[in-house]
């Protein structure tokens, strides 16, 4: 039985649990308080899923970019503590007022994710909380510049290139390590982007930089990206496009699934 979930295998063929590395997910979850407002959001049912699998009642998950707060209502919902960052007083905000009273502590901080300090505070919070690291960390920063989430200058989305987005998300990731229990595990969830008649492959660079700080790699998860065109209406004109052209329309993305085994090589991105 792993030591990281506590899943009830009597009845294991009929878990609710994915196994499988295509996650082909029909619909959104909108029930409870997954209301979809917020613009760039993940589907519940990824964190759903990794909070199931990966983390056990009373642990701690911990979100950097915690948004509208979907990872923190899929923790409540499953009698998860949660701790959460966004750069957005704002949402912060929103995700103080979404949550209720449970059993489990549910703790949003303002703040940048990829500066160290922020961490002191969670570090502090944790200290608080008579806890010392958290369990499990699911990160869905911005897809680099495709959405552009706030007008403040520490926001991911706002980086004047690649190379600077990748360096402050490397520093997220190191950030994250300090405060993760040995042996569990990091998800990010990102997808690729095309720029200037190029496809950008963000999600392995993305992958490329956990690995560059000792993570280990356990699985790549691709996962349909079926909706917002449909939605939109835009179904059509995106084929056009691409049957005018010479490249394939997104359907896609990734969810990298890293543990923290022995980080031997953290913090030595600018070495490799
Ligand atoms: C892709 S969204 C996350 C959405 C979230 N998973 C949800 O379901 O609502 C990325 C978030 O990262 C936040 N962000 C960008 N740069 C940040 C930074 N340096 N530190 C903390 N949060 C940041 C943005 O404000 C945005 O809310």
């Amino acid at each position: 039985m792993p030591f990281f979930n506590d899943l009830d295998l009597k009845d294991w063929k009929n878990i609710e649990v994915w196994t499988d590395s295509l996650w082909i997910i029909p619909q959104r979850d909108k029930t409870g308080k997954h209301n979809g407002f917020y613009h760039g959001n993940f589907i519940p049912q990824i964190p759903r899923q990794l909070i199931l699998r990966y983390s056990k009642k009373g642990e701690v998950v911990f979100d950097p970019f915690v948004g509208s707060g979907t990872t923190a209502i899929e923790a409540e919902a499953l009698g998860r503590h949660f701790i959460g960052i966004d750069i957005q007083p704002e949402l912060i905000l929103h995700c103080k007022n979404m949550v209720g009273k449970t059993d489990c502590f549910s703790e949003f901080v303002v703040g940048d994710s990829a500066d160290s300090d922020t961490f002191d505070n969670i570090a502090e919070i944790l200290l608080k909380k008579r806890k010392t690291k958290v369990q499990l960390a699911i990160l869905h920063p911005p897809y680099a510049d495709i959405i552009k989430f706030s007008e403040h200058k520490k926001d991911l989305s706002n980086c004047k290139t690649l190379d600077m987005f990748l360096e402050k998300f490397s520093q997220v990731i190191v950030n994250t390590i300090r405060i993760l229990d040995k042996n569990r595990y990091l998800a990010i969830v990102i997808g690729d982007k095309y720029t200037n008649g190029q496809w950008v492959p963000l999600g392995f660079q993305c992958m490329n930089e956990a690995l560059k700080n000792g993570l280990t790699l356990k699985s790549i998860i691709v996962k349909n990206m079926e909706g917002n065109r449909a939605k939109q209406n835009k179904e059509a004109i995106w084929r056009y496009r691409a049957l005018t052209s010479d490249y394939y329309i997104f359907k896609h993305e990734y969810i990298f699934l890293f543990k923290k085994t022995d980080i031997r090589n953290a913090n030595q991105r600018s070495k490799i």
